[in-house]
């Protein structure tokens, strides 16, 4: 393929992407979205393929064929709820590829650069190393703790800001004796210094970071590794990755942003870690010891049969049970008999933004009773029952209050407003944050006990 050809298709593959994220902003819309993408995604590797900077064809094709391979595989396997992890492990990948191009890139002599020409591509490739390596390590310490690896309480070493802060001035004094150094042998010991500081400080943020901070830190670890390919692009001078890694690092930074706002957050005091630790707490301890009442499928049917208004609450326990199609299933015979069914989603229920509007959808419940914590909280006081599948966090009263709560300052759905809640959920444990939820004390609420799949079972069986 000739210069001109490459340049078209990359432009075509662009407009793919760009199409492809229009497409992704609404449910109705995202298959297209997705289909945009392959699309795009096809032509990129096919142009990149066919371009003149391809000198061995069989190492790339053996290549692609493993890499292609294991991805088809872990694909096909993975589950709708290990969904976050493998997202972050790709992740880093992103990282590491870029960091490895960068030190590729240095270290390549068949391109001689000089004077201003030999800077800006040093300090792309000191760039790109650092987000880089801060986004692989960053990203496999956010696989761990989504993983349940690595706990999810935030590591709070003392002086951390300090250490932080100490990494940064060392990082920029680096890189400075990097852009002054004569020949890469010399410059390869501050690259080399920098990428293991880099690399520090990627583990040492991301396990900083407390369990109900992850969704900001998923969104974050995106948008660098868009960086890091938009890095990459401009060592490699390749307008494709430079593009795409921009979208893909705005976009990650736009959605950081949504996360913060939706656990009213600021961006930096995430970032410096430390929420999510337990602070005495005002009201909890009494909260937490009270009486919970347990109910069963048949009580909560006949519950479900004289109610006018039904909100679902749906969070992880719902993805973990697969309960979404007896959920789905659940909803129509509500909505058959007349009442009037919706579902309210919190920003950060599950494990990755956007995970029950996916599983409600693939169940094929209709968009338009699927509504936002905004859109519907309002409502929650004229809701007759609220029926909460495998949520805890997002429903927890606490965020609003007791201040001492890790979670405090949260908006959550306010499911208690309604005149009965039914939580179905195993046992009276904590959720990801950790943190006890003393809605499950409220004179209003019933335990339905169980996996919630089966529960679901029982209570579609109970109604027909
Ligand atoms: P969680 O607070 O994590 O609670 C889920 C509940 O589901 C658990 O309390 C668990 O209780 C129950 N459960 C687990 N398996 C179940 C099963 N088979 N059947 C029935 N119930 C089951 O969920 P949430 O309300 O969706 O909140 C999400 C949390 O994850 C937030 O803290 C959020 O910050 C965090 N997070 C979110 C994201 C994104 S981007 N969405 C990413 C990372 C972390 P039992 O064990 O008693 O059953």
């Amino acid at each position: 393929m000739n210069a001109g050809m490459i340049t078209a298709a990359y432009i075509a593959a662009s407009i793919c992407f760009i199409l492809s994220l229009g497409g992704l902003s609404a449910q109705k819309s995202s298959r297209r979205g997705n289909m945009f993408g392959m699309i795009g995604m096809a032509i990129a590797i096919i142009a990149t393929v066919a371009s003149d900077n391809v000198s061995s064809y069989t190492l790339l094709i053996v290549l692609m064929v493993v890499g292609g391979g294991i991805g088809a595989i872990l694909a096909n396997r993975v589950e709708m709820t290990s969904m976050p992890q493998l997202v972050a492990i790709l992740h880093s990948f992103v990282g590491l590829a870029a960091t490895l191009v960068g030190f590729a890139s240095y270290l390549d002599h068949s391109v001689v650069l000089q004077g201003a020409e030999k800077t800006i591509h040093n300090i792309e490739v000191y760039i790109g190393i650092l987000i880089g390596a801060v986004t692989f390590t960053g990203s496999v310490i956010a696989f761990g703790k989504l993983q349940g690896v690595i706990g999810s309480k935030p590591l709070m070493l003392p002086g951390r800001h300090v250490f932080n802060a100490a990494i940064g001035v060392a990082c920029i004094y680096l890189g400075y004796v990097f852009l002054g150094a004569e020949n890469t042998s010399i410059g390869m010991t501050p690259l080399l210094f920098m990428t293991a500081l880099a690399l520090i400080f990627g583990i040492h943020m991301v396990m900083a970071i407390g369990g109900a901070d992850m969704p900001v830190v998923i969104s974050m670890l995106n948008s660098y590794s868009g960086w890091a390919a938009a890095a990459t692009g401009f060592m490699l001078s390749n307008d494709l990755l430079i593009i795409t890694g921009a979208l893909v690092g705005s976009s990650g930074a736009i959605l950081s942003y949504i996360m913060c706002k939706a656990m009213n957050r600021k961006f930096f005091s995430v970032i410096m870690g430390g929420f999510g630790t337990p602070k005495a707490s005002s009201s909890g301890a009494a909260a937490q010891t009270g009486e919970h009442t347990a109910t069963n499928a048949d009580e909560t049917a006949e519950l479900l049969r004289d109610a006018k208004s039904v909100v679902i609450v749906p969070g992880y326990g719902m993805a973990v049970a697969h309960a979404q199609h007896p959920v789905s299933e659940l909803t129509r015979l509500l909505r058959d008999r007349g009442v009037n069914v919706r579902f309210a989603i919190h920003p950060v229920a599950g494990r990755m933004p956007g995970h029950m509007n996916v599983l409600l959808a693939e169940a094929k419940v209709p968009y338009d009773i699927v509504l936002e914590m905004d859109e519907i909280n309002d409502d929650l006081p004229d809701t007759d029952v609220v029926v909460v599948i495998g949520a805890n966090d997002t429903v927890n009263p606490s965020a609003m209050d007791d201040p001492g709560s890790p979670i405090a300052g949260m908006p959550v759905l306010e499911v208690w407003k309604a005149g009965t809640v039914i939580i179905s959920k195993r046992s009276m444990a904590v959720g990801y944050a950790g943190v006890e939820n003393p809605l499950f004390f409220k004179e209003n609420s019933k335990m339905l006990f169980g996996d919630a799949k089966k529960s679901v079972d029982e209570l579609v069986s109970a109604l027909k």
